[in-house]
């Protein structure tokens, strides 16, 4: 098992219709690929994290980079996972206000690139404490 967490900048406000159109379509492949996650939205702005096989993630990964509804994509985390942290979810979504987006890309913020290099070592404690808030947000926020 695989994951990759990232965070971008949505192209231009997401709106609701915009965002299910996403999420169902998401949803629907993932489903198929046995991909589990969730992203979270909050002021023009993703997180998310996907969990999988290592080659469904990295290629989900590469199509999800070229997406024209989003840009700026910085990859936060990648690397071999114990377990699921959202086996329950195709993908889990939360719309969150600006302030609650703050918290999440501050503790994103932690891995510097040393970390990341050094993942396994180093980088475990840090998408713990990521995956901590990622879901304390979606249950919070959770729709759909
Ligand atoms: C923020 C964001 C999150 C996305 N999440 C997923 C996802 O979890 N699963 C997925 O298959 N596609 C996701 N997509 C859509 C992919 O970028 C892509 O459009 C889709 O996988 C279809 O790929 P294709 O057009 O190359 O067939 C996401 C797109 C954006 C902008």
């Amino acid at each position: 098992m695989y994951h990759i967490i990232y965070s971008s900048q949505a192209k231009k406000a997401m709106t609701l219709t915009t965002l299910v159109v996403l999420l169902m379509q998401a949803r629907a492949l993932n489903e198929r690929q046995h991909v589990t996650g969730a992203l979270v939205y909050g002021a023009g702005q993703f997180m998310q994290v996907m969990e999988g096989e290592e080659a469904v993630i990295k290629d989900l990964y590469e199509r999800i980079v070229q997406d024209p509804r989003h840009h700026d994509v910085r990859k936060l985390a990648e690397g071999p996972i114990a377990t699921r942290s959202f086996a329950q979810w195709a993908m889990a979504f939360g719309e969150v206000p600006a302030d609650k987006f703050e918290v999440l890309c501050r503790v994103a913020e932690y891995q510097t690139p040393a970390q990341m290099a050094d993942h396994l070592a180093v980088g475990r404690a840090v998408d713990e404490r990521l995956l901590a808030k990622m879901k304390e947000l979606v249950h919070m926020h959770a729709k759909g």
